[in-house]
């Protein structure tokens, strides 16, 4: 089993568009029973206010037609730095705030989502630039790269 927790400020844009991207991914290659996957935030804010996805993250899945379940934001906890194998952060921002809460990465298990990628970069986020379009193929790039990236260290292994 692979446990992978996509990280982002609130937990509600870019984080559970990831989560729901990849787990499409994963089961369009019928590897769903070999994965878990979930989705956090770095902040509280939204945990408190029992915040759902936003719109702008439905919209995109709809029209992409990724299927999707209701996500309450909540934040990263001390107990996801042993549990999961990757957290894949959104940009710079998330990791300091990751590493803040979580400790210092000893395991090497935290990576910029993008990084994975030939273009490592920032995802923007979206709460601030109003732009789902780009979140959604920034991320779905960065899901398929993960993928990707996944599938060749079990091959070589
Ligand atoms: P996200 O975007 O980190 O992609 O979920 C944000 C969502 C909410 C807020 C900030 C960023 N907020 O300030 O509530």
């Amino acid at each position: 089993m692979i446990k992978v927790l996509f990280v982002c400020l609130g937990n509600i844009c870019r984080s559970p568009m990831a989560e729901f991207v990849f787990k499409q991914m994963v089961e369009e290659r019928s590897l769903s029973d070999q994965f878990e996957i979930d989705s956090a935030a770095t902040e509280s804010y939204n945990e408190m206010c029992h915040a759902g996805i936003h719109h702008g993250t439905r919209d995109k899945l709809k029209a992409m037609q990724i299927p999707f379940e209701e996500h309450y934001s909540r934040q990263i906890r001390l107990r996801d730095y042993a549990y999961y194998d990757y957290i894949l952060a959104m940009d710079d921002s998330n990791i300091e705030d990751i590493q803040s809460l979580v400790g210092p990465d000893t395991e090497h298990k935290i990576h910029r989502l993008l990084d994975f990628t030939d273009h490592p970069r920032n995802i923007r986020d979206p709460w601030y630039t109003g732009n789902f379009d780009e979140s959604y193929w920034d991320i779905y790039e960065g899901c398929q790269a993960f993928l990707e990236y996944l599938l060749k260290e079990n091959n070589d292994g």
